[in-house]
């Protein structure tokens, strides 16, 4: 395996992906956690920073334990950060460099950017600059304003770069991390096929005979993890998926016909009643949010309980979520609440196969696993639903008239070719009432706004520019069609700072 070891920096995540898109198994691991007893580790990565070299709080770990011993490559702070320890000068820089650049030059003898020819399109985002580097260290590749922008420290399997490889920007920068990793000796057989084949072998023999229970959501990750667990212990995995009246338009049914033809064993249980019961009159988003949340543990228990001898629980938990996070600013905006597990009193021992998977590593596990397009290309739904899709307070009439406008919306989004493109999108029932004018009548009725973002983890996200054309049809459609609509809107806010959804 590779090991990162992150500084904090927002993209580390992202490194690690370009790592396993290139099928090298890496794990990312706090910057002064490196497994030094560990005896798989073929190279290391440094991710970059949010701090300074010079501040007092940097984040600073002794590196002879891993230079010389393993290939090391550096990243902006990481590269800083092993120039500075070794007498270099690091300062804040004349004027902060964001953005793109482009290599002048390039040492073609460097194993490092073999392939990569001077002028290739480079991503700067860093306020210090390395002035001064160590007298053993050779300048492999600069840049008009950043004479270090790569260094090779001679003798020793030691790189750093400046600019992100990382980033969709650096054109070159997934031939950059290959020849890091070929550097490194890595086999490089990391695959969907391969990690299902040692997954269900591990799950066999962890599970043996044993019965585990599993909360299905109808998004991919609980998907993914019930077809893996019923691949390994088949009839032991029963699966429980609750309608909890906050769905999509027809959702319920659809899903569940589609576990039972993956020959999954799932109870679906309506529970509708009981949550349109408990929200009634709650107007509070994080009030709604723990009510629902709350609710799935309650359904969810009152089935395990009819259940004899089960002895784990099965979540959908994947990497990201595990990542032991640095967040500098750790602050909580939404209390996101995950269909997947939670009953913390059944006294259940965890099953999470998917916990070192990334997003799209999840959907090629899915594909592999035959799992039909549709519900491996489906668009993320929060677990709380049209709950919060539904501002203020919810009653079965809005749920009615949000499922109605949502389909349409989604309906034509995917026979415009759109939904593919489309990281999530959905309708919002608004709070308001509004007047309109239909055929000689004063109308008086709700608004319902339009979302579609464009994302690649959901950390940040822009509002998709759809045409124009396509979003006449779906407010017609819609106005015409959904009793209670007299007007519809479109959302074009990016996140940060808006979110993604509305609350
Ligand atoms: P925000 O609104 O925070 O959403 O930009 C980011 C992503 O998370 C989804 N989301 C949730 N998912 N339980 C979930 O499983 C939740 O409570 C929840 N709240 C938001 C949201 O749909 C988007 O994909």
């Amino acid at each position: 395996r590779l090991i990162i070891l992150d500084f904090g920096s927002q993209t580390t995540q992202l490194i690690g992906r370009r790592v396993r898109e290139l099928n090298m198994y890496c794990e990312i691991v706090p910057y002064n956690k490196f497994p030094h007893d560990a005896t798989d580790v073929k190279g290391v990565i440094l991710s970059g920073s949010p701090y300074s070299v010079y501040d007092e709080s940097a984040f600073k770990i002794d590196l002879s334990q891993i230079r010389g011993k393993y290939p090391v490559l550096g990243i902006c702070y990481g590269a800083q950060f092993i120039a500075y320890s070794s007498g270099g000068k690091v300062e804040p820089a004349n004027s902060r460099e964001y953005g793109r650049a482009n290599l002048t030059s390039i040492d073609p003898q460097d194993p490092l950017f073999k392939g990569i020819e001077p002028g290739s399109q480079i991503w700067m985002s860093h306020g210090d600059t390395i002035t001064q580097l160590p007298d053993n260290f050779k300048i492999i590749a600069s840049t008009n304003d950043v004479q270090n922008a790569a260094y090779h420290i001679e003798g020793e399997q030691t790189w750093g770069v400046q600019f992100h490889p990382e980033v969709f920007h650096t054109t070159d920068g997934t031939k950059l991390l290959d020849n890091f990793l070929n550097i490194c000796g890595c086999a490089k057989d990391w695959t969907p096929a391969s990690f299902i084949e040692s997954t269900v072998a591990e799950l066999k023999e962890k599970l043996g005979n044993d019965k585990v229970i599993l909360a299905l959501s109808g998004g991919v990750d609980s998907s993914v993890t019930a077809v893996l667990l019923n691949k390994a212990i088949g009839k032991n995995l029963t699966c429980i998926f609750v309608d909890h009246g906050l769905l999509r338009k027809n959702e319920f049914e659809n899903v569940l016909r589609d576990y039972e033809h993956l020959g999954l064993n799932v109870i679906g249980v309506n529970a509708k009643d009981k949550f349109y019961r408990e929200l009634a009159g709650v107007t509070e988003p994080e009030k709604k949010r723990k009510i629902i949340g709350k609710g799935f543990i309650d359904v969810f228990n009152e089935e395990a309980r009819k259940l004899k001898d089960i002895k784990w629980l099965g979540q959908g938990t994947i990497y990201p979520d595990v990542i032991e996070s640095l967040s500098i600013t750790g602050t909580t905006i939404k209390s996101h609440h995950n269909v997947g597990g939670l009953p913390k009193n059944m006294d259940l021992k965890l099953v999470e196969p998917l916990r070192l998977l990334f997003k799209d590593e999840v959907r090629r596990v899915g594909i592999e696993l035959g799992m039909q397009e549709h519900l491996i290309k489906r668009h993320p739904f929060p677990g709380p639903g049209l709950g919060i899709r539904i501002l203020g307070d919810i009653t079965p009439e809005k749920v009615r008239i949000l499922q109605d406008a949502d389909d349409i919306y989604m309906s034509l989004m995917r026979e415009w070719g759109l939904y593919d493109k489309i990281w999530q999108a959905g309708a919002i029932l608004l709070p308001i009432r509004s007047v309109g004018v239909m055929g000689d009548e004063r109308t008086y009725e709700n608004t319902v706004a339009l979302r579609a973002v464009t994302s690649s983890d959901a950390m940040t996200a822009d509002w998709a520019h759809l045409p124009y054309e396509f979003l006449a049809k779906v407010s017609n459609e819609i106005i015409n069609k959904v009793k209670g609509v007299n007007r519809v809107v479109y959302d074009i806010s990016s996140k940060p700072p808006a979110t993604i959804e509305w609350e």
